[in-house]
């Protein structure tokens, strides 16, 4: 039987709203021959992983853990390589070594990589030097170059992108399931450039800490710990190109609805939430775990309409809301809305995704963001929970295991003359390797104070 929450749901009724930031595709043909071909691919995740994630998620909202959830602003397909999974990875397990240290907690690691190809805009239209083009939108939907055939929406890169997200996904499951992820052998997550940082002797010192306990452990019990030896990475991305999620989203033998199984959690986009339309119409009736983005323009009533729709029975680790309010407005604005979800009596897991409200112009134009803000919108959003009773059950990067100069401050110092040194997003400014990590550092010193 159809639960309540799907009983006027189908995988197509978005299409019945409006859809913001989806792309025109000049050719109804080929756009069906794409989506027909990724109907009939294999599915990239499963819905026992999905369910997985959905308890973990609920034990984070009952602060039994904590969410990790970094990668990738734009995923591209000329970085689906190797060496760049591999050090986002190695960024994630050190991240994620410190909370779970620091913490005293288990934490659960969510990508945003294996589908993070779509970006919504905040204008349909680029213009340069007089000529006006669509703009990028992702490499899922078209290129970057500032040409006509470049920005022409092709709905072949969909086939692509299920692609790079499949080859992205088979290196993070074998990496995940062999040596790599073995908590003896942290040496496998080390990043060339490290020993240059300050904050290696720090993180050295966790490491070694924890090789004494496992050490000890064994010669406690006389055994090898076999289930600290994998590691679960989980992957994530916004739903925002719905032809794409659509086609991604089946049913599954022996159990009820339908999931999307191209990857663990979506999430919707702060431009794309209003409850109306066409992003949460498709996210309502999905089975798996939600993330919604909760922007300085939400109202406490709005949130309560989006809880609602997107979490009818209060099903545990169903809803993510991820604060992204910007440093300056986070103190003003965050109170009530957790005291609008407590109102509605959900137990929903709140994280805080302290990049998106932070992003700020140099006098050339450069997007950048800087630490302090990071910290200080991240330092609030655990004092804001705390006063109201609530918690902060996880964080949301944009970061990378490379040595990229992209955001201001940090334990080195960049300053806005060195972010053309290393400046490679095409999107969003990141977290380099060692901001990510200063970065978890802090969380831990800020999580403290307030266990003490
Ligand atoms: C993003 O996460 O890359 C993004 C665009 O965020 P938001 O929807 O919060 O602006
Ligand atoms: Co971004």
């Amino acid at each position: 039987m159809a639960s309540p929450q799907t009983q006027d749901w189908s995988l197509r009724s978005w299409r019945e709203k409006d859809a913001l930031q989806q792309p025109t595709y000049p050719d109804d043909a080929a756009l069906d021959a794409a989506l027909t071909h990724v109907s009939g691919l294999p599915p990239l995740v499963t819905s026992w992983e999905v369910e997985n994630l959905k308890t973990e998620l609920a034990r984070a909202a009952q602060g039994e853990q904590f969410l990790l959830q970094g990668g990738e602003c734009a995923e591209s397909f000329a970085d689906c390589r190797a060496e760049t999974i591999t050090s986002r990875l190695k960024i994630l397990m050190q991240m994620s070594l410190v909370l779970t240290y620091g913490l005293d907690t288990r934490v659960v690691r969510v990508g945003r990589f294996a589908g993070q190809y779509a970006k919504p805009r905040s204008s349909d239209t680029e213009t340069r030097d007089g000529t006006t083009l669509p703009s990028y939108r992702g490499d899922i939907i078209n290129g970057t170059e500032f040409t006509e055939a470049a920005r022409r929406p092709d709905p072949q890169r969909m086939v692509e992108a299920y692609a790079s997200s499949s080859l992205t996904l088979n290196l993070v499951r074998a990496l995940a399931e062999g040596g790599f992820a073995d908590l003896r052998h942290p040496e496998y997550w080390d990043l060339d450039f490290m020993d240059h940082s300050p904050l290696a002797e720090e993180y050295h010192a966790i490491v070694d800490a924890i090789g004494d306990t496992l050490d000890f452990l064994k010669t406690v019990t006389g055994e090898e710990l076999d289930s600290v030896q994998t590691v679960t990475f989980y992957t994530s991305h916004e739903a925002l190109l719905l032809p794409y999620e659509e086609a991604l989203s089946r049913t599954v033998p022996h159990k009820e609805g339908v999931y999307n199984l191209g990857t663990h959690l979506p999430w919707v986009g702060k431009r794309t939430n209003q409850p109306e339309k066409a992003h949460i119409e498709y996210a309502r009736g999905i089975e798996n775990p939600v993330g919604l983005k909760v922007g300085p323009d939400m109202t406490p009533s709005r949130l309560k309409t989006l809880v609602r729709t997107l979490d009818p029975e209060d099903e545990p680790g169903k809803l993510t809301l991820i604060s992204r309010l910007g440093a300056d407005a986070i103190g003003d604005k965050l109170p009530a809305l957790v005291r609008a979800v407590q109102d509605l009596g959900h137990s929903v897991l709140w994280i805080a995704d302290p990049m998106h409200g932070n992003t700020e112009k140099t006098e050339d134009g450069t997007k950048t963001r800087r630490f302090d803000k990071i910290l200080g919108e991240l330092e609030q959003a655990f004092d804001v929970h705390a006063a109201e009773g609530s918690h902060l059950g996880g964080v949301h990067f944009e970061l990378t295991g490379e040595n990229v100069t992209e955001c201001i401050g940090g334990a080195r110092g960049l300053t806005v003359d060195d972010l053309e040194n290393a400046y490679k997003s095409r999107v969003d400014p990141r977290l380099n390797y060692e901001q990510s990590l200063e970065m978890a550092f802090s969380i831990v010193r800020k999580y403290r104070q307030l266990h003490r």
